[in-house]
Parts: C-alpha cells; structure tokens; sequence
C-alpha cells in the first residue's frame, strides 16, 4: 500500500505507473465513487503520452487516446469506463461488443468499473485499487495477477497478494 495524499501525488503515481506499461497491457481500476481512479488514468496518460483529454466518458464506455509524439508517446491508450454497465441484463456481451481483445495487443487498456468481467480479456493483468480514507487521502494498493506483473511492479508500491 501506498498513500497518495493529493490530486498531484495520484496523478504522480499514474505517471510512475505508466513507465512501466507496455502494448498489450490490462490494468484494472478498482475502488468506490470518486476514489480517485479517473485521476490515476490522467496520470497514466500523461505519462504514455497520448493526446486528448482524458475524462470519465459520461455517454461513451471507452475512449482511445493515440500516442502523441509530440508529447514523447508510442503507445496507444483505450480508457473503459464499464460503470454504466452495472445496469444492464448481459454487461459481459457489452464488453465484448466493444471488441476490446481486438485493439489491445497494441495498447495499453485501463479499465474503470470492470471487475469481473474484463480479467478474461487477457492472460494477466494488474489490478489497482484506490481506497479513499477519511482525511481525504488516497490509498493504492497493486495486486499482480499472472504474468511478470509483479517484478515490474515492485519498485512502484509493495506488492498484495496476488498470482
Ligand atoms: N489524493 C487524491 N487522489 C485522487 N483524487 C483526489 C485526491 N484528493 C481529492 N481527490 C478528488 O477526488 C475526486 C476523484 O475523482 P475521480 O473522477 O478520479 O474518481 P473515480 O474513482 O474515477 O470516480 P468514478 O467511480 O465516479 O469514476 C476528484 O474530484 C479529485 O479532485
Ligand atoms: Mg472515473
């Protein structure tokens, strides 16, 4: 676990994060309303460099941001934002209408909202998950799952328990 006590320091922690993503990624986003993981994403992108505005897409479920070369970025970013999905009968036929497996072996794919129905998309994938407490700072907390998530994560924030 580690404590982000300000917007900047979330924001920080995304950008630190993001030098560790490669194409192909799945980061799941986890944690209450407002804990803070739209933030996490803008830092993310920031750090990858991608253009546009990352925000929480309020009439769209996901968004590509393209690297940006101008802003030092060689990868490609799809931001989901799975919430509007606790509503519906099937979420999981949803998710694969967006046909997300198709654009991700070359992107990094972030997920808001997705937990348990977006891990299948991938072999591994690294779950964060933001915890706000009540003097208003934020606590993350990595857990890998599969893969090499856990060497690559180390030396951002002590791993959970994880596979
Ligand atoms: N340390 C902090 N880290 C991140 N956000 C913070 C922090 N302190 C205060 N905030 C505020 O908390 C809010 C977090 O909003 P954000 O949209 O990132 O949450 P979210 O987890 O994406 O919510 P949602 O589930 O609605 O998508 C922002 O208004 C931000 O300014
Ligand atoms: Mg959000």
């Amino acid at each position: 676990m580690r404590l982000l006590t300000t917007v900047e320091d979330t924001h920080a922690f995304g950008r630190r994060l993001a030098s560790v993503l490669r194409a192909g990624d799945l980061v799941v986003l986890t944690g209450p309303l407002g804990a803070g993981k739209t933030v996490l994403a803008k830092g993310i992108g920031a750090g990858l460099g991608v253009a546009g505005e990352v925000t929480s897409p309020t009439f769209v479920i996901a968004r590509v941001h393209r690297a940006d070369p101008h802003r030092g970025g060689h990868l490609t970013m799809v931001h989901v934002d799975a919430y509007r999905l606790g509503a519906v009968p099937d979420p999981r036929a949803e998710i694969d209408d967006l046909d997300l497996d198709a654009a991700m072996d070359d992107s990094v794919t972030l997920v808001e909202w997705g937990e348990g129905l977006v891990e299948q998309l991938a072999d591994a994938h690294l779950r964060v998950h933001l915890q706000r407490r009540d003097d208003d700072a934020r606590e993350v907390s990595l857990t890998p799952v599969g893969g090499d998530w856990r060497q690559r994560t180390t030396s951002l924030c002590p791993a959970e328990s994880g596979s």
